[in-house]
């Protein structure tokens, strides 16, 4: 099992939250910082924690487009970030593999409108489904320089007008500026 990603949230932490958004269903506690990795936080608000994951419908061609611009954390200039926890219906967990690949690329370009965005967003899936209480499936977190965050508003306005979202039935959206 490889090791937990922790995020805690509370009045520490390396993030400052500037904007905390409930954008479907219920949201989490206002917070004022955030702390990523490491041990959950004693006195924290709230901890959200998973596991990174195998890929579940990347194609051979669509992988080695990732692989050629790969996510880099902690890159310098990447100030700007986006915690956005995301819980999916039954209906998609009622789906088979192949009738989810189908909503989430085929049906909504899930990966190809990513793809566009390698360069400026660094992002990391955590996946929490699987975990003992977790409320949510995913924990999604994204790094961007503050140039590129108007890109990133663009790439969550796409992907929220898929199929896709139409199963999302919980999401939260952090987001953070580096403390220096
Ligand atoms: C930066 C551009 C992005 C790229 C390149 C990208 C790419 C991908 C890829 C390749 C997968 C499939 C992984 C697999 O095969 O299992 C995936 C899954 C996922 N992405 Fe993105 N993504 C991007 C942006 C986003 C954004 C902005 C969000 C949230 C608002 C998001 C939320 C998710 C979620 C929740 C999953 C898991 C879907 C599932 O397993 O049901 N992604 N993404």
């Amino acid at each position: 099992m490889p090791d937990p990603i922790v995020f805690s949230g509370g009045n520490d932490g390396a993030w400052r939250v500037t904007r905390q958004t409930a954008i479907k269903g219920n949201g989490v506690a206002g917070v004022d910082r955030l702390t990523k990795g490491g041990q959950p936080i004693a006195g924290a608000t709230w901890v959200l924690s998973g596991v990174p994951s195998n890929l579940r419908y990347t194609n051979a061609a669509e992988k080695r487009v990732l692989d050629a611009t790969p996510s880099v954390l902690g890159r310098p200039a990447a100030t700007r970030a986006a915690l956005i926890p995301i819980a999916k219906s039954a209906a998609w967990w009622a789906l088979a593999q192949d009738e989810r690949r189908v909503v989430l690329e085929d049906k909504s370009r899930h990966i190809a409108i990513g793809s566009d965005y390698l360069s400026a967003v660094s992002r990391q899936l955590v996946h929490c489904r699987d975990q003992p209480g977790a409320v949510f499936d995913f924990l999604t977190w994204f790094e961007f320089p503050p140039a590129d965050e108007g890109r990133f508003d663009e790439l969550l306005a796409k992907l929220r007008a898929t199929p896709e979202w139409g199963f999302v039935e919980r999401e939260v959206e952090l987001r953070l500026e580096k403390v220096s």
